[in-house]
Protein backbone atom coordinates (compact mmCIF):
# COMPACT_ATOMS: atom_id res chain seq x y z
CA UNK A 1 0.00 0.00 0.00
CA UNK A 2 1.19 3.86 -0.65
CA UNK A 3 2.14 5.89 2.14
CA UNK A 4 0.14 9.65 1.11
CA UNK A 5 0.50 10.26 4.86
CA UNK A 6 3.95 9.28 5.76
CA UNK A 7 5.77 11.87 8.16
CA UNK A 8 2.11 13.16 9.11
CA UNK A 9 0.56 13.20 12.79
CA UNK A 10 -2.73 12.47 12.56
CA UNK A 11 -5.16 12.50 15.51
CA UNK A 12 -8.76 11.20 15.35
CA UNK A 13 -11.56 11.67 17.90
CA UNK A 14 -13.87 8.84 18.75
CA UNK A 15 -11.35 6.50 17.29
CA UNK A 16 -12.16 3.65 20.20
CA UNK A 17 -14.93 2.64 17.54
CA UNK A 18 -16.63 2.06 14.52
CA UNK A 19 -15.75 4.61 12.28
CA UNK A 20 -13.20 6.46 14.42
CA UNK A 21 -11.45 2.97 14.47
CA UNK A 22 -11.39 2.42 10.81
CA UNK A 23 -10.49 5.94 9.83
CA UNK A 24 -7.16 5.56 12.73
CA UNK A 25 -6.31 1.94 11.13
CA UNK A 26 -6.58 3.39 7.68
CA UNK A 27 -4.17 6.40 8.38
CA UNK A 28 -1.58 4.36 10.25
CA UNK A 29 -1.49 1.87 6.96
CA UNK A 30 -0.87 4.49 4.76
CA UNK A 31 2.17 6.03 6.93
CA UNK A 32 0.87 9.01 9.58
CA UNK A 33 1.43 8.17 12.79
CA UNK A 34 -1.81 8.11 14.75
CA UNK A 35 -3.15 9.61 17.62
CA UNK A 36 -6.25 7.80 18.92
CA UNK A 37 -8.64 10.08 21.03
CA UNK A 38 -11.56 8.60 22.57
CA UNK A 39 -13.52 8.68 26.34
CA UNK A 40 -13.03 4.98 26.67
CA UNK A 41 -9.53 4.88 27.75
CA UNK A 42 -9.65 0.52 27.14
CA UNK A 43 -11.41 0.75 23.30
CA UNK A 44 -8.32 3.74 22.37
CA UNK A 45 -5.55 1.36 23.99
CA UNK A 46 -7.22 -1.49 21.81
CA UNK A 47 -7.39 0.35 18.95
CA UNK A 48 -3.31 1.29 18.89
CA UNK A 49 -2.64 -2.54 19.84
CA UNK A 50 -4.30 -2.69 16.43
CA UNK A 51 -2.62 -0.69 14.66
CA UNK A 52 0.72 -2.05 16.26
CA UNK A 53 0.38 -5.23 15.17
CA UNK A 54 -0.36 -4.22 11.21
CA UNK A 55 3.07 -2.13 11.90
CA UNK A 56 1.94 1.10 12.35
CA UNK A 57 2.52 3.70 14.84
CA UNK A 58 0.21 4.86 17.19
CA UNK A 59 -0.24 6.29 20.66
CA UNK A 60 -3.71 6.96 22.69
CA UNK A 61 -5.29 10.17 24.33
CA UNK A 62 -8.07 9.73 26.53
CA UNK A 63 -10.51 12.53 26.45
CA UNK A 64 -13.21 14.04 26.80
CA UNK A 65 -14.46 16.39 23.97
CA UNK A 66 -16.50 18.35 25.97
CA UNK A 67 -14.13 19.33 28.08
CA UNK A 68 -12.06 21.95 27.08
CA UNK A 69 -9.24 21.73 29.15
CA UNK A 70 -9.16 17.65 28.22
CA UNK A 71 -9.08 18.92 24.41
CA UNK A 72 -6.23 21.28 24.65
CA UNK A 73 -4.25 18.67 26.82
CA UNK A 74 -5.16 16.29 23.57
CA UNK A 75 -3.58 18.99 21.13
CA UNK A 76 -0.51 19.49 23.26
CA UNK A 77 -0.09 15.80 24.09
CA UNK A 78 -0.35 14.89 20.19
CA UNK A 79 2.12 17.46 20.00
CA UNK A 80 4.49 16.88 22.42
CA UNK A 81 4.72 12.86 22.07
CA UNK A 82 4.53 13.13 18.01
CA UNK A 83 6.27 16.55 17.21
CA UNK A 84 3.42 17.92 15.53
CA UNK A 85 -0.18 17.81 14.24
CA UNK A 86 -1.08 17.88 10.35
CA UNK A 87 -4.30 16.24 10.30
CA UNK A 88 -7.28 15.87 12.62
CA UNK A 89 -10.37 13.79 12.05
CA UNK A 90 -13.52 15.41 14.58
CA UNK A 91 -15.28 11.94 14.77
CA UNK A 92 -16.27 11.81 18.45
CA UNK A 93 -20.44 11.72 18.33
CA UNK A 94 -23.36 10.24 20.13
CA UNK A 95 -26.30 9.70 18.50
CA UNK A 96 -29.49 10.04 21.89
CA UNK A 97 -32.01 12.33 22.43
CA UNK A 98 -34.36 10.41 19.93
CA UNK A 99 -38.48 11.44 20.04
CA UNK A 100 -40.68 14.15 19.49
CA UNK A 101 -39.13 17.56 19.86
CA UNK A 102 -42.29 18.34 22.87
CA UNK A 103 -40.88 14.91 24.60
CA UNK A 104 -37.43 15.71 24.53
CA UNK A 105 -35.82 15.67 27.63
CA UNK A 106 -33.90 18.87 28.24
CA UNK A 107 -30.80 17.09 29.59
CA UNK A 108 -30.35 15.07 26.86
CA UNK A 109 -30.42 17.71 24.57
CA UNK A 110 -27.50 19.34 26.06
CA UNK A 111 -25.78 16.03 26.42
CA UNK A 112 -26.14 15.61 22.56
CA UNK A 113 -25.02 19.31 21.43
CA UNK A 114 -22.09 18.88 24.07
CA UNK A 115 -20.71 15.93 22.44
CA UNK A 116 -21.19 16.82 18.71
CA UNK A 117 -21.31 20.49 18.42
CA UNK A 118 -19.16 21.89 20.90
CA UNK A 119 -16.55 18.98 20.66
CA UNK A 120 -16.72 19.86 16.81
CA UNK A 121 -15.82 23.46 17.89
CA UNK A 122 -13.47 22.76 20.64
CA UNK A 123 -11.61 20.26 18.92
CA UNK A 124 -10.88 22.57 15.88
CA UNK A 125 -10.12 25.36 18.08
CA UNK A 126 -7.44 23.55 20.05
CA UNK A 127 -6.01 22.09 16.71
CA UNK A 128 -6.25 25.09 14.43
CA UNK A 129 -4.41 27.21 17.06
CA UNK A 130 -1.36 25.19 16.82
CA UNK A 131 -1.58 24.37 12.64
CA UNK A 132 -2.16 27.97 11.76
CA UNK A 133 1.92 28.47 14.00
CA UNK A 134 3.13 24.89 12.10
CA UNK A 135 2.98 25.44 8.27
CA UNK A 136 -1.19 24.70 8.34
CA UNK A 137 -3.02 21.58 8.18
CA UNK A 138 -6.24 19.63 7.42
CA UNK A 139 -9.15 18.81 9.32
CA UNK A 140 -12.61 16.87 8.38
CA UNK A 141 -15.30 17.06 10.49
CA UNK A 142 -18.19 14.18 11.18
CA UNK A 143 -21.30 15.37 10.26
CA UNK A 144 -24.19 13.40 9.38
CA UNK A 145 -27.07 12.92 6.63
CA UNK A 146 -29.38 13.43 9.07
CA UNK A 147 -28.16 17.15 9.26
CA UNK A 148 -28.55 19.27 6.63
CA UNK A 149 -29.41 16.59 4.20
CA UNK A 150 -32.46 14.14 4.87
CA UNK A 151 -35.29 14.31 7.71
CA UNK A 152 -35.78 11.62 10.16
CA UNK A 153 -38.91 11.85 12.59
CA UNK A 154 -37.57 12.13 16.10
CA UNK A 155 -34.00 12.78 15.30
CA UNK A 156 -33.99 16.99 16.16
CA UNK A 157 -31.57 16.95 18.35
CA UNK A 158 -28.94 14.81 16.79
CA UNK A 159 -30.14 16.69 13.24
CA UNK A 160 -29.28 19.51 14.82
CA UNK A 161 -26.19 19.59 16.27
CA UNK A 162 -24.86 17.78 13.09
CA UNK A 163 -26.23 21.01 10.68
CA UNK A 164 -24.32 22.79 12.89
CA UNK A 165 -21.56 20.93 12.39
CA UNK A 166 -22.07 21.73 8.36
CA UNK A 167 -22.03 25.18 9.29
CA UNK A 168 -19.17 25.23 11.40
CA UNK A 169 -17.28 23.60 9.34
CA UNK A 170 -17.99 26.13 6.53
CA UNK A 171 -17.72 29.04 8.37
CA UNK A 172 -14.25 27.81 10.39
CA UNK A 173 -12.93 27.09 6.43
CA UNK A 174 -13.30 30.48 5.46
CA UNK A 175 -11.87 31.35 8.59
CA UNK A 176 -8.84 29.59 8.12
CA UNK A 177 -8.18 29.03 4.85
CA UNK A 178 -5.42 31.88 4.81
CA UNK A 179 -3.91 29.94 7.39
CA UNK A 180 -3.33 27.27 4.92
CA UNK A 181 -6.03 24.88 6.89
CA UNK A 182 -8.22 23.41 4.90
CA UNK A 183 -11.56 22.42 6.96
CA UNK A 184 -14.08 20.16 5.43
CA UNK A 185 -16.84 17.30 6.79
CA UNK A 186 -18.31 14.46 5.83
CA UNK A 187 -21.92 13.46 6.31
CA UNK A 188 -22.21 9.55 6.19
CA UNK A 189 -25.46 7.60 5.77
CA UNK A 190 -26.51 4.86 8.26
CA UNK A 191 -23.44 2.76 8.43
CA UNK A 192 -22.62 -0.71 10.46
CA UNK A 193 -21.76 0.39 13.93
CA UNK A 194 -23.27 0.08 17.37
CA UNK A 195 -24.74 3.46 16.56
CA UNK A 196 -27.14 2.37 14.18
CA UNK A 197 -28.73 -0.47 16.46
CA UNK A 198 -31.99 0.51 18.65
CA UNK A 199 -31.74 -1.15 22.27
CA UNK A 200 -31.93 -4.87 21.82
CA UNK A 201 -32.19 -4.96 18.36
CA UNK A 202 -30.71 -7.82 15.74
CA UNK A 203 -28.85 -7.03 12.62
CA UNK A 204 -31.52 -8.66 10.88
CA UNK A 205 -33.81 -6.55 12.30
CA UNK A 206 -31.80 -3.18 11.67
CA UNK A 207 -31.30 -4.11 8.19
CA UNK A 208 -35.38 -4.48 8.13
CA UNK A 209 -35.88 -1.06 9.75
CA UNK A 210 -33.19 0.65 7.42
CA UNK A 211 -32.28 -1.11 4.00
CA UNK A 212 -35.16 0.08 2.63
CA UNK A 213 -34.35 3.79 3.47
CA UNK A 214 -31.06 3.71 1.24
CA UNK A 215 -31.38 3.51 -2.48
CA UNK A 216 -28.27 1.32 -2.55
CA UNK A 217 -30.18 -1.07 -0.14
CA UNK A 218 -27.58 -1.55 2.33
CA UNK A 219 -25.87 0.29 5.06
CA UNK A 220 -22.21 1.32 4.54
CA UNK A 221 -18.90 -0.36 5.79
CA UNK A 222 -16.96 2.03 7.59
CA UNK A 223 -14.20 1.74 5.09
CA UNK A 224 -16.65 3.34 2.44
CA UNK A 225 -16.97 6.51 4.76
CA UNK A 226 -13.60 6.18 5.86
CA UNK A 227 -12.69 6.80 2.06
CA UNK A 228 -14.53 10.13 2.07
CA UNK A 229 -12.32 10.95 4.68
CA UNK A 230 -8.69 10.30 3.28
CA UNK A 231 -10.05 11.89 0.35
CA UNK A 232 -10.64 15.20 2.01
CA UNK A 233 -7.23 14.85 3.97
CA UNK A 234 -5.32 13.86 1.18
CA UNK A 235 -3.45 16.37 -1.61
CA UNK A 236 -6.01 14.70 -4.34
CA UNK A 237 -9.06 17.32 -2.62
CA UNK A 238 -6.43 20.27 -2.56
CA UNK A 239 -9.43 22.46 -3.81
CA UNK A 240 -12.01 21.61 -2.05
CA UNK A 241 -12.64 23.77 0.88
CA UNK A 242 -15.99 24.11 3.26
CA UNK A 243 -17.64 21.01 1.88
CA UNK A 244 -19.78 18.51 3.20
CA UNK A 245 -19.23 15.62 1.51
CA UNK A 246 -22.74 13.23 1.70
CA UNK A 247 -21.51 10.08 1.57
CA UNK A 248 -24.52 7.42 2.52
CA UNK A 249 -25.86 5.33 -0.58
CA UNK A 250 -27.81 7.77 -1.96
CA UNK A 251 -30.03 8.29 1.28
CA UNK A 252 -30.86 12.24 0.23
CA UNK A 253 -29.84 12.20 -3.45
N1 LIG B 1 -22.84 5.13 12.30
C1 LIG B 1 -23.62 5.89 11.54
O1 LIG B 1 -24.57 5.41 10.90
C2 LIG B 1 -23.33 7.37 11.42
C3 LIG B 1 -24.08 8.10 10.49
C4 LIG B 1 -23.83 9.46 10.37
C5 LIG B 1 -22.89 10.07 11.17
N2 LIG B 1 -22.20 9.34 12.06
C6 LIG B 1 -21.21 10.04 12.88
O2 LIG B 1 -19.96 9.42 12.73
C7 LIG B 1 -19.22 9.52 13.96
C8 LIG B 1 -18.76 8.14 14.40
O3 LIG B 1 -19.90 7.33 14.57
P1 LIG B 1 -19.81 5.76 14.88
O4 LIG B 1 -21.00 5.14 14.29
O5 LIG B 1 -18.48 5.25 14.57
O6 LIG B 1 -20.06 5.78 16.46
P2 LIG B 1 -19.47 4.88 17.64
O7 LIG B 1 -20.49 4.98 18.73
O8 LIG B 1 -19.08 3.53 17.16
O9 LIG B 1 -18.15 5.67 18.05
C9 LIG B 1 -18.19 6.92 18.64
C10 LIG B 1 -16.96 7.06 19.52
O10 LIG B 1 -17.00 8.38 20.10
C11 LIG B 1 -16.57 8.26 21.45
N3 LIG B 1 -17.10 9.38 22.26
C12 LIG B 1 -18.37 9.59 22.64
N4 LIG B 1 -18.45 10.68 23.43
C13 LIG B 1 -17.18 11.17 23.53
C14 LIG B 1 -16.61 12.27 24.22
N5 LIG B 1 -17.36 13.09 24.98
N6 LIG B 1 -15.28 12.48 24.10
C15 LIG B 1 -14.51 11.65 23.35
N7 LIG B 1 -14.99 10.58 22.69
C16 LIG B 1 -16.31 10.34 22.79
C17 LIG B 1 -17.14 6.93 21.92
O11 LIG B 1 -16.45 6.46 23.07
C18 LIG B 1 -16.94 6.06 20.68
O12 LIG B 1 -15.69 5.39 20.71
C19 LIG B 1 -20.16 10.21 14.95
O13 LIG B 1 -19.90 11.59 14.99
C20 LIG B 1 -21.52 9.95 14.36
O14 LIG B 1 -22.48 10.89 14.77
C21 LIG B 1 -22.39 8.00 12.20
Amino acid sequence: MSAPFHGKVALVTGAGSGIGRTSARAFAARGATVVVADLDAGNAAQTVKLIERGGGRASAVTVDVTDSASVQSMVDTAVSRHGGLHIAHNNAGVFTGLGPLADLDEGQWHAQLAVNLTGVMLAMKYEIRHMRDNGGGVIVNAASNIGDHVRYPGTGAYAASKAAVSTLTRAAALDHIKDGIRINAVSPGASNTSMTFMPGESEAERAARLNGTIPLGRLAETDEIVASVLWLASEESSFVVGHDLVTDGGASA
